[in-house]
């Protein structure tokens, strides 16, 4: 928890209840110990792609697809939203939920690497959400300006890393604490991490 308890509780509290699908994939999550973002971050991203208007999105580390729905559903019709992650069993089990959810027209599905998919894509992304192993992310902070346009989003999960951000004692940890200090001095993005969750970073490309 990076926040107090009680207000994670309080806050938890104030979400309205998903559907039937987001409800499955969020006990299914809980069950098998998939790490989705949840219903509160999941609501940032769709108000950031509702704000931001973002219609091209690529995701980086989708497992069973319930951020790209959250990302599909907010970007709605006329969107373009690539889902990746390496693993079959996931893409086979998020294809399934997107026609359940009503997106799979939206969605693309790339399996295999993330960086690889996104670089065997063409042209500039509205909003890039990165979510994948966190020693990946500095390559990915690395390959992600060329791919977004000017004023574009680029947003990262978990950039508090279960408050080890504090304490770092494993490569993941100065992996994600890197990767913060690189996105804050960068001259290519203006960002900002939100301490909900497990910390989230929003990060707008400048030029
Ligand atoms: C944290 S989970 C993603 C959860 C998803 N974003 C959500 O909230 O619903 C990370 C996923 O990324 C995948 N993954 C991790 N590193 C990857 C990489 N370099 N390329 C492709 N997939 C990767 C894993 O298989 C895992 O399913």
């Amino acid at each position: 928890m990076i926040v107090n308890p009680e207000i994670e509780r309080y806050l938890d509290s104030l979400l309205p209840a998903r559907d039937a699908v987001l409800q499955e994939m969020e006990e299914q999550a809980g069950k098998r110990d998939i790490p989705i973002i949840g219903p509160a971050v999941g609501r940032v991203l769709a108000q950031l792609v509702m704000i931001s208007k973002a219609k091209r999105i690529f995701e980086l580390g989708s497992a069973i697809g319930y951020s790209t729905i959250w990302l599909a559903r907010a970007a709605g019709p006329g969107a373009e939203v690539h889902y990746s992650d390496s693993s079959p069993e996931n893409a086979r089990e998020a294809r399934s939920y997107f026609e359940r959810a009503g997106v799979a027209h939206l969605v693309q599905v790339h399996l295999g690497d993330a960086l690889a998919s996104l670089a065997a894509t063409t042209g500039e992304f509205d909003f890039i959400f990165n979510d994948v192993n966190k020693e990946g992310y500095p390559t990915v902070l690395e390959a992600v300006p060329a791919r977004l346009k000017p004023g574009g989003l680029f947003v990262t999960d978990n950039t508090l890393w279960h408050e080890r951000v504090l304490n770092p004692r494993h490569e993941s940890d100065h992996a994600v604490i890197g990767f913060d200090r690189k996105l804050y001095e960068s001259t290519q993005f203006f960002s900002t991490i939100v301490p909900i969750r497990d910390g989230i970073s929003i990060s707008v490309k400048l030029s």
